[in-house]
């Protein structure tokens, strides 16, 4: 029998020890590169001769720059690929699309439109494959946001996390990483934006500790973190009606105060100033959000080197 591929598609689908070992490997990365410079090679050069393909279906800005230069520091490379620029964009299948790719690369990262197309390629690939964000998940960007809090706070286990606003897709693996990592989850969201039924079933089954609130208040109560997303998402196309429900759940300095003392703030960034999150919030003392950014770098090489060692 052949070995399964050592896929990174969702935190759901990794035991606690293995999440585990992700962020505390990226902590010590993170460390072992404090006051180089950016050029820095990681020592040993790990994926040297190693190449990643990243297939975006959808734009970016941290996802794309933070695991090209992850690569090229542990010794790699990385091909970007814009789906609307190859035949993907006139109807090649995803399908025949992974099998191609994994003829010419060594790991395929995809920001996919649809969860759907994530599952089809990692189904057909023969190398590993990494979930970028899909409309369902993003679970790259929520272990790096656990490092973070960590780093900040100590173990999520002890964590109290509000989630506020749209129960969207980093809200989702949020509640994987709380399931799997342990925390309370408190999520504040309008009736008609909860998480997928299927997330909080999980979470049910999973006896995590995760509470869903059309409360704001309710939801930031006693919590060590609070943290919102953009109201409208890339895949969403209801943004006046999303603007209306969600206006409630602003994060500003006034909910932030109903918080716990201490708390700290986090957003997965791109950031629409002053609808989700005021300025006041963004850029105060509790901010953790450029922090998050830069986590995105240590926690994907850990999860680069989890998948091609
Ligand atoms: N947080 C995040 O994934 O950002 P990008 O859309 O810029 O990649
Ligand atoms: N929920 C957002 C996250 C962007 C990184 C989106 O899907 O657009």
């Amino acid at each position: 029998m052949t070995k399964p591929l050592n896929h990174f598609l969702d935190i759901a689908d990794h035991s606690a020890a293995h999440l585990r070992a992700i962020v505390d490997r990226a902590r010590k990365i993170k460390a072992a590169r404090a006051g180089r410079p950016r050029g820095w090679r990681d020592p040993g050069e790990p994926l040297k001769g190693r190449i990643l393909a990243m297939v975006f279906e959808r734009p970016s800005t941290r996802t794309r720059v933070s695991f090209e230069v992850a690569m090229k520091q542990l010794g790699g490379e990385a091909v970007i690929i814009t789906a609307n620029d190859t035949q993907i964009g006139r109807g090649e299948t995803i399908a025949d699309t992974a099998r191609v790719l994994s003829r010419y690369v060594d790991a395929i990262m995809i920001r996919a439109a649809k969860h759907s197309n994530l599952m089809e390629l990692a189904q057909h690939a023969t190398v590993p494959v990494i979930n970028g964000l899909t409309d369902r998940t993003h679970p790259c960007q929520v272990l790096a946001d656990v490092l973070t809090l960590e780093e900040h706070k100590g173990p999520l286990a002890q964590q109290t996390v509000a989630w506020l606003g749209d129960g969207n897709n980093v809200a989702a693996s949020w509640v994987h990483a709380v399931g799997r990592l342990g925390g309370r989850m408190q999520l504040g969201c309008p009736a008609e934006l909860s998480p997928d039924p299927a997330v909080m079933d999980w979470a049910r089954a999973e006896k995590a500790e995760v509470m869903l609130t059309t409360s704001p208040e309710a939801a930031v109560a006693n919590a060590s973190c609070v943290i919102t997303d953009t109201w409208v998402s890339m895949h969403d196309t209801d943004g006046a009606r999303r603007h209306n429900l969600l206006k409630p759940y602003q994060v500003n300095a006034a909910l932030m105060n109903k918080a716990a003392p201490g708390a700290v703030f986090m957003h997965c960034l791109p950031a629409h100033r002053n609808e989700e999150v005021t300025d006041e919030v963004m850029d105060g003392p509790q901010s953790l959000i450029f922090d998050e950014a830069e986590n995105r770098l240590h926690i994907q090489k850990s999860i680069l080197l989890s998948c091609l060692e």
